[in-house]
């Protein structure tokens, strides 16, 4: 799907990259208004397994996880052939991602469902939250998230790309990015912070301590882990593994996503001026919320 995208983005204008739905930009080639809308009527079930995270949090890495503690909850290896890994499912996993008739084909699908989304809660289908599908929310230093984005929209025909950073910093500060702006993302999330089948997870501290925050993820899904479990799901998910494989479960997608995997590469792209406006623009915005002291900031 995203070789496809990248084929019809190559052939487009930049000013057509990116298209407005009700007040947020996404990519033309990815979403659609018409899945937009059947979306809306999109059925959850309460043992769907959702992870929310804004583009370049980390929503790859938590994908792969996910995806095996999904496979040792219905008995199998993960990595082994009868386990298919997020790429490889039936339907692309990005929730907002496809055609509109896929979620009458994911009504088909046999539970676990896995999903992710990079949408705020108010555009998700209200039947997540009645029917409480669990959700791991994903959340990541916004100078990070800033920077790989950067790095990311450059590298990756359906996004447009910033002949500076100072540009692509201008943009990120003033909502126009894919998806919206992230500390508006943060703001409407933090509503929903405080329900119980919602887990937030920081990109920091899975980085900090895997083993603690894989542990705890099957504890909210209800997955038992043996040892031996835990140490092959942290194998897989490692930066350098995941990385190593990518060609298998990302195509030529994966060089372009898997760029360092790591804390605090702000610090060699942010002026000391934009790194002002965006402390700011923090303490103002989200400091104070519960989301807000959660992110290593
Ligand atoms: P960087 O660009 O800072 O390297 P997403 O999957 O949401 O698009 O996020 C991509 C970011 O997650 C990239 O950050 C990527 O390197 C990082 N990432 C992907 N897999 C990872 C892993 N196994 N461990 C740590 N970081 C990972």
């Amino acid at each position: 799907l995203i070789d496809e995208a990248i084929a019809a983005a190559n052939s487009m204008r930049c000013d057509e990259l990116l298209f407005s739905y009700k007040g947020i930009l996404y990519p033309t080639t990815l979403c659609s208004p018409e899945t937009f809308k059947a979306l809306e009527s999109f059925e959850a079930r309460r043992d769907d397994v959702i992870l929310a995270g804004y583009p370049k949090s980390g929503t790859n890495w938590l994908s792969q996880i996910l995806t095996d503690l999904i496979a040792i909850s219905q008995k199998k290896t993960p990595g082994s052939e009868s386990s298919a890994n997020a790429e490889e499912q039936e339907e692309f996993p990005y929730l907002e991602v496809g055609d509109a008739e896929k979620y009458e084909r994911m009504s088909k699908l046999s539970s676990p469902r896995f999903m992710v989304t990079h949408l705020r809660p108010e555009n998700l289908p209200i039947s997540i939250f009645q029917n409480n599908a669990k959700i791991l929310l994903l959340i990541r230093n916004p100078k990070d998230v800033a920077t790989s984005f950067f790095h990311f929209s450059n590298r990756l025909a359906t996004l447009p790309s910033y002949e500076t950073w100072d540009d692509f910093f201008t943009n990120f500060m003033t909502k126009k990015m894919p998806w919206g702006c992230y500390f508006e993302y943060l703001s409407e999330w933090n509503k929903y912070a405080e329900k119980e089948n919602i887990m937030t997870i920081t990109y920091e501290e899975v980085k900090e301590n895997p083993a603690l925050s894989v542990k705890n993820i099957a504890t909210f899904f209800g997955i038992p882990l043996t040892e031996e479990q835990l140490q092959l799901v942290l194998e897989r998910s490692s930066f350098q593994s995941m990385k190593k494989n990518s060609d298998k479960t990302h195509g030529s997608f994966g060089n372009i996503l898997f760029r360092k995997g790591g804390v605090s590469d702000w610090k060699n792209i942010f002026s000391e001026d934009q790194n002002e406006k965006m402390d700011k623009a923090f303490e103002e915005q989200i400091a104070g919320t519960k989301l807000g002291k959660k992110l290593k900031y």
